[in-house]
């Protein structure tokens, strides 16, 4: 038996939405889990971003959650014995496109399906977070579109998250510039840098600008979301390992972008555009990055509207 899964790459925050907004862009990581006969498993093929560096091994995240999802579904007859893995990786691996979310969504979902599907969507995604230690790549991972992922309080019962709090806004019909620097910024670290605490009126700007975020897209009016895409409470903190990120952020807007931001914990830098300004955007952004001596991957990508799918062959 063989089954591949298709995962969506993710950009997150989009400002001010730190761990509440994210969306699912039409660039694809693929996985694929082979069942073979008398212990001959193990091997994992690696194509792409990740051919040269990910583990082929124990230690392999796709492995790894793969191996989880088999514990929460009680099934004990699955080990890298019998199974082959193959990875083939279009999502750079440096930062900010949600790479490591695809990976866990693959893995969950490869698992499921091997298992007879015992997993929705929803418990898909249960579990997505629990790995990934926050919503709002693993979330539109899954079902696509652009995201709003509610959390709970921390108290009331589990699960933290749940499909009813993952609220679906207007897809646009515009284009996200990504500018991904080629120096690694590892989530853990980008996340370890924030204060513990937010300043109240930090707190109150980003409430405000989450706000508009939201009224930008009911509404369709992007003139707002230069506005909507400012944030106080995540992108200071990391823009002092990002150094060229304000400008990034400014050569976009100032090439005609709607609204410009770190994609997630970064380095990836997103802009949204309209279509016919998106490459004299993606210019100005690399412009600056060239200046600083970076090199970077870019893409010009749409909303990816299914999120992850599961392939028989
Ligand atoms: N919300 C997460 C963060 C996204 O900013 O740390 C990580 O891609």
């Amino acid at each position: 038996m063989k089954i591949c899964v298709k995962v969506p790459a993710t950009t997150a925050n989009l400002g001010p939405g730190f761990d509440v907004f994210g969306a699912a862009l039409n660039l694809y990581n693929e996985f694929c889990a082979e069942t073979v006969d008398g212990a001959k498993g193990g091997i994992f093929t690696l194509k792409g971003e990740g051919r040269k560096s990910l583990p082929k091994n124990e230690k392999n995240l796709v492995w790894q959650a793969m191996k989880e999802t088999f514990k929460v579904l009680g099934e004990t007859k699955y080990s890298l014995k019998n199974l082959n893995i193959g990875i083939n990786t279009a999502i750079p691996l440096s930062g900010g496109l949600g790479s490591s979310a695809s990976a866990i969504v693959g893995a969950i979902s490869l698992a499921n399906a091997l298992c007879g599907d015992k997993l929705n969507k929803s418990k898909i995604a249960e579990l997505a977070i629990k790995i990934e230690g926050h919503p709002d790549n693993v979330v539109p991972a899954i079902f696509g579109g652009l995201c709003i992922c509610v959390k709970n309080d921390e108290k009331n019962s589990l699960p933290k998250y749940s499909h009813g709090e993952i609220l679906h806004l207007p897809i646009p019909k515009f284009k996200i510039v990504l500018c991904v620097p080629s120096f690694e910024l590892r989530t853990k670290r980008s996340r370890q840098i924030l204060p513990k605490n937010v300043d109240l009126d930090d707190a109150v700007f980003n409430s405000s600008r989450v706000a508009v975020l939201t009224a930008a897209f009911c509404f369709g009016d992007y003139s707002l979301l230069e506005k909507g895409m400012q944030d106080k409470i995540h992108q200071p903190y990391r823009g002092k390992m990002i150094p060229a990120m304000d400008e990034v952020i400014r050569a976009a807007l100032n090439a005609g972008a709607y609204g410009s931001y770190l994609s997630g914990s970064g380095p990836a830098i997103a802009a949204f555009c309209e279509n016919k300004k998106a490459d004299e955007v993606r210019k100005a952004m690399i412009k600056v990055w060239k200046k600083e001596s970076v090199s970077v991957k870019s893409f010009i990508l749409d909303f990816d509207k299914k999120g992850a799918a599961v392939i028989r062959q």
